[in-house]
């Protein structure tokens, strides 16, 4: 058994600022409602056809290559995280090794919405951590802006939403004590709807349904979101998992140098650091100029905080994330 460890990370938002105000002016809200229920002050839209969530996926997806200092042509495998694909089928992985130019590995999509990042990093490990696979590039990408209710109907749910990608390459870890130590994984199918966006499906409403029925009022091609119920079961569960992945490894919350929380509401967040008496330099926050970007916020923020130097050799780093499925998770690592 080997661990794996993250070599290299990199992200890339879109270079389109997209304030509260500019959002006030096309739907019933204000800076200060979104400011206070979630501190996000702005966030990034793809403009036109600039960018997709596979060519976002892939400009940080070079950019982590580069920094791991691992050849292309090394990557074993694909892990690519998104609730928002390019095209219904295939996913978003294999246009990834296209686009790159990779060998003909293997490459999965993970549908795990805001925890599919977590996802992704714990699946990659498990194929490292056999041996099966030695480099594995693992992408976290989300372009919301264009599925958006952007009318007032929609204003709970489409505030929050920005679009951005990150990616990370894990590499074998030859030193047990180091790399990434346990990821813990659960999810509560039973308030699926709760956090959703129900059409198009295949098996239940499909597109031809939708045009065929005309229906102005239909808003299930929209995301939807029981925010106060969300809220009130990500609280918890970011809570359990993270101290599920601390009881495992012995360690207490003051063990935490940096914990880098999906980001989903800084209310959230700030919730979590006050329960574990974290300070403000061991939680990582970007949400107040990104917004809530799904699969790629956590890495996003993983990237940042480690561009800024406030991850350092031997940190013991935390991810944790919670979102619709429910899923949730939480990947434990000592850099
Ligand atoms: N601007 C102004 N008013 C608004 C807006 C808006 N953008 N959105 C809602 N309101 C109004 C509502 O209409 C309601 O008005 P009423 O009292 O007259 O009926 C009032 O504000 C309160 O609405 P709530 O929905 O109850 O607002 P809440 O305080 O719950 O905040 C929020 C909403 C920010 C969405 C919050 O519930 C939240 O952050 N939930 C968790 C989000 C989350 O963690 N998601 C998981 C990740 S996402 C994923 O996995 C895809």
């Amino acid at each position: 058994m080997y661990n794996s460890k993250i070599a290299g990370l990199g992200f890339y938002v879109p270079e389109h600022v997209v304030t509260n105000d500019d959002l006030s002016k096309v739907i019933d809200t204000s800076d200060e409602w979104i400011q206070e229920r979630t501190g996000i002050m702005e966030r990034r839209y793809v403009e036109g056809d600039e960018d997709t969530t596979t060519t976002m996926g892939v400009k940080a997806a070079r950019i982590a290559i580069e920094r791991s200092g691992i050849d292309k042509d090394e990557i074993d495998f694909i892990v690519f995280a998104t609730l928002s694909p390019d095209y219904y089928f295939p996913g978003p992985g294999v246009l990834v090794q296209r686009d790159l130019g990779l060998r003909t590995v293997g490459a999965v999509d993970v549908r795990n919405q805001c925890s599919g990042f977590v996802y992704g990093i714990s699946l990659a490990d498990q194929y490292i951590k056999t041996g099966m696979y030695k480099n594995i590039l693992v992408i976290g990408s989300e372009l919301h802006s264009k599925g958006l209710d952007m009318t007032t109907r929609g204003r709970g749910v489409s505030v929050i939403f920005g679009d951005g990608a990150g990616a990370a390459v894990l590499t074998r870890e030859e030193n047990p004590e180091k790399g990434i130590l346990s990821s813990h994984l659960h999810s509560e199918g039973q308030h699926a709807e709760e956090l959703s966006l129900i059409a198009p499906g295949m098996g239940k409403r499909w597109v031809l349904d939708i045009l065929k029925d005309n229906d102005p009022e239909d808003t299930s091609y929209y995301p939807y979101m029981n925010g106060q119920f969300v809220f009130k079961n990500a609280v918890v569960r970011f809570s359990e998992v993270i101290m599920e992945g601390l009881t495992k490894n012995h360690l207490q919350p003051s063990d935490i140098d940096m914990l880098i929380p999906h980001q989903a509401n800084l209310r959230i967040s700030q919730f979590i650091q006050k329960k574990f008496g974290l300070s403000d330099d061991q939680v990582y926050n970007n949400i107040m100029k990104y917004g809530n970007t799904t699969a790629a916020s956590i890495p996003i923020a993983l990237t940042e905080a480690w561009e800024k130097g406030k991850i350092k050799d031997g940190d013991l780093v935390v991810l944790a994330a919670f979102g619709s499925g429910f899923t949730w998770g939480s990947v434990i690592i000592r850099w």
